[in-house]
């Protein structure tokens, strides 16, 4: 198994473990008991399509370690990720005779995850929160670091805490189930931490590519961990957005232009950061911080990762939209570009016409 110290210097301070393994889900209660919490009751949040496929198995494994579950599915999917579901599921926790002692546990994607530990980190003032994230995304990413959220009508993640769980349990066996896209495009974000400061994490994914792709459990157990290992070190360094944590956004800002730009209907996350690092790494050797040799094996490792959707935007919207960010933040739009494979610098402004071109190249790109 693989076990990884997350270590938070925020206030308070605090620290978990990440723990990473095939066949984990089963040994999850025991994993709970052992944290000693001195509680029964637990309320797993989930989602019906999550249920289906792994409800049982997690409440076996919860009531074989005499913890009590109790079911409190929300509806699935990014729009149920408000307001509505963190008070419908509050509420039926008191139904069920919640109290300051109650321990939440978070099974499904990154969209579970965030609500469950808003929930728990609103309820009554804050309880306790486990994490069985069941996505790739969630598993390397969104589970890690402790932000929790949901969305308003104007945007994305608008309302959110900072609320870490006591445990993280990944079992990339749960990955069997999740739908081709969704595999596929939360590999992205480990593809990121390879360039972001991993380069074995990038020599992995080329060397073990079918494997990976297939599924394999020894070979995603491995990325995921590694991919944990990244993220643990970042947010550990820096438990908010200030200096460090900023790597963390590699192909994010044009990635989130480009999930903008179309609605959040052509891209899934994952996806569009895929294009958002092909783009930073385009920008980057045109800029000439960076050899033309990583900008291009970027790319075809991208491809190599691919189907992704065609990029059909216009490339001047989409500097648009980044000045558009730029007044909303202080006059900055910040791009995490690449300077060497497991190195990169955070540059404050990049010109719109570089912008423009790494945007058209895109366009190229996805139409071969
Ligand atoms: N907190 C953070 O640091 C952080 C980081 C990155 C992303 N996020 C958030 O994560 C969310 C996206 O997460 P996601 O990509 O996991 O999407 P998701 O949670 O919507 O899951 C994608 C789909 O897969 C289904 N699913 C999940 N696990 C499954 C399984 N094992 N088998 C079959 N189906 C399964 C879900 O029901 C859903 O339909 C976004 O809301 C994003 O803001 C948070
Ligand atoms: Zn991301």
């Amino acid at each position: 198994m693989q076990s990884i110290a997350i270590r938070v210097a925020g206030r308070p301070p605090c620290e978990y473990e990440a723990r990473i393994e095939k066949g984990l889900l089963g040994r999850a209660g025991e994993l709970i008991a052992a944290l000693d919490l001195d509680r029964k009751r637990c309320f797993v949040v989930t989602s019906p399509p999550v249920r289906k496929h792994w409800g049982e198995a997690l409440l076996a494994s919860l009531s074989a370690a005499n913890l009590e579950p109790v079911v409190l599915e929300m509806a699935d999917g990014e729009r149920h990720k408000n307001l509505d579901s963190i008070s419908s599921l509050a509420t039926r926790m008191v139904q069920r005779g919640a109290d300051r002692g109650a321990l939440v546990v978070a099974l499904g994607g990154g969209v579970v995850g965030d609500v469950a530990g808003l929930l728990a980190s609103l309820f009554m003032r804050g309880v306790d929160c486990v994490q069985v994230p069941t996505t790739v995304l969630a598993q390397l990413d969104a589970s890690i670091g402790g932000k929790t959220g949901v969305n308003l009508a104007a945007g994305k993640n608008l309302l959110g805490t900072f609320h870490h769980p006591r445990l993280v349990v990944a079992d990339p066996d749960t990955l069997r189930t999740l739908p081709e896209r969704e595999f596929r495009s939360g590999l992205f974000e480990g593809l990121k931490c390879g360039v972001i400061r991993d380069p074995e994490i990038f020599r992995y994914m080329e060397d073990n590519r079918e494997r990976i792709l297939q599924r394999d459990g020894e070979a995603l157990e491995w990325l995921i961990a590694a991919s944990v290992r990244v993220k643990a070190e970042v947010v550990g360094a820096d438990e908010r957005e200030g200096g460090l944590r900023r790597i963390l956004n590699f192909g994010h800002t044009i990635g989130h232009a480009l999930e903008a730009e179309t609605n959040y209907k052509e891209f899934l996350h994952g996806e569009a950061v895929a294009w958002g690092m092909v783009a930073a790494s385009l920008i980057a050797s045109g800029m000439q911080r960076t050899e033309p040799e990583l900008a291009r094996r970027v790319i075809s490792q991208v491809l190599a990762y691919a189907p992704l959707p065609k990029v059909d935007v216009k490339a001047k919207r989409i500097a648009r939209r980044l000045l558009a960010d730029k007044k909303t933040r202080d006059g900055v739009v910040h791009f995490i570009l690449p300077v060497e494979l497991g190195r990169v610098e955070v540059v404050p402004d990049v010109p719109e016409r570089a912008v423009i071109q790494a945007v058209e190249e895109l366009r190229y790109l996805s139409q071969a």
